[in-house]
């Protein structure tokens, strides 16, 4: 586990950085040259809810570092379950870690998920970089097809394995930027595409948070028969409100969480 809460942080991004090159030129498009105020409102993590690498075995990084439980979130159709995890110190992101409940999935899904993660090394879980350790196993492509015909999720974590999934820009913190509106227009006039799955913004003011999200750059993953690219990680951008007591709302939207999901598809 990490004693210091801005390494992990740093080593995220940086990792992610590693097949997300697209969001470093997006952090230069709405970043002020005065000051820096491209703030991160929360990264994702993603696993199966097996009990070697489960939900809680990835939050148990973070509380180590004070965080605490927020909500919990069902996503009936994708199969997951997710919590999110918040600091006290406003600064901090906060966290949304998911899981695939593997129960609901096919007998062969199940038996090739297990098989992966049966190679991961027992002490790799808690050490202090398994949260950008990437992919503890070899896969074939036959096996990456069978994941993707059932559970892009799935499939996803089959070849990134853990890292963030995405990062995410609070647009409250942008100075050049007031709404999420002129934030997608800014990066459709640079040429980015944005993940349009339920609108190019999911949720409303009256939900307290509206979301929008670049689609997944492609990276090369190698595999035990050949290299390909594969969809990889975005960039998320969050405006929130503030709630009756002035406060911005903390939480997600599972609704449009269930959206943002899909920006990682295989198109
Ligand atoms: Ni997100």
């Amino acid at each position: 586990m990490h004693s210091n809460v801005k390494d992990l942080f740093d080593n995220l991004w940086q990792n992610y950085l590693d097949v997300t090159p697209s969001a470093e030129k997006i952090h230069q498009i709405l970043g002020s040259t005065q000051q820096d105020d491209v703030i991160n409102d929360h990264i994702a993590l993603r696993t199966f809810n097996i009990d070697k690498v489960g939900l809680d075995k990835l939050a148990a990084h973070f509380l180590a570092l004070g965080y605490t439980e927020g909500g919990e979130y069902h996503f009936e159709a994708k199969k997951l379950y997710a919590k999110h995890y918040e600091h006290q110190d406003p600064s901090l992101p906060k966290v949304f870690i998911s899981e695939l409940l593997l129960e609901k999935c096919s007998p062969e899904l199940q038996a090739i998920v297990r098989q992966l993660v049966d190679q991961i090394p027992a002490e790799a879980v808690t050490a202090d970089n398994f949260l950008y350790s990437g992919r503890h196993w070899q896969i074939d492509q036959a096996s990456y097809e069978t994941l993707l015909a059932e559970s892009e999720y799935a499939a996803w974590m089959s070849v990134w394995g853990y890292r963030a999934n995405h990062f995410t820009v609070s647009v409250n913190a942008l100075s050049n930027f007031e709404t999420l509106e002129s934030v997608n227009q800014a990066l459709k006039d640079a040429g980015f595409a944005l993940n349009t799955s339920g609108g190019e913004i999911k949720g409303t003011p009256e939900v307290l948070l509206e979301q929008s999200s670049t689609l997944a750059d492609e990276a090369p993953v190698h595999f035990t028969d050949g290299s390909r690219n594969i969809p990889s990680c975005f960039y998320e951008f969050a405006r929130r409100y503030p709630m009756a007591n002035g406060q911005l709302y903390g939480g997600f939207v599972a609704a449009s969480a269930d959206k943002i999901f899909e920006s990682t598809n295989v198109r």
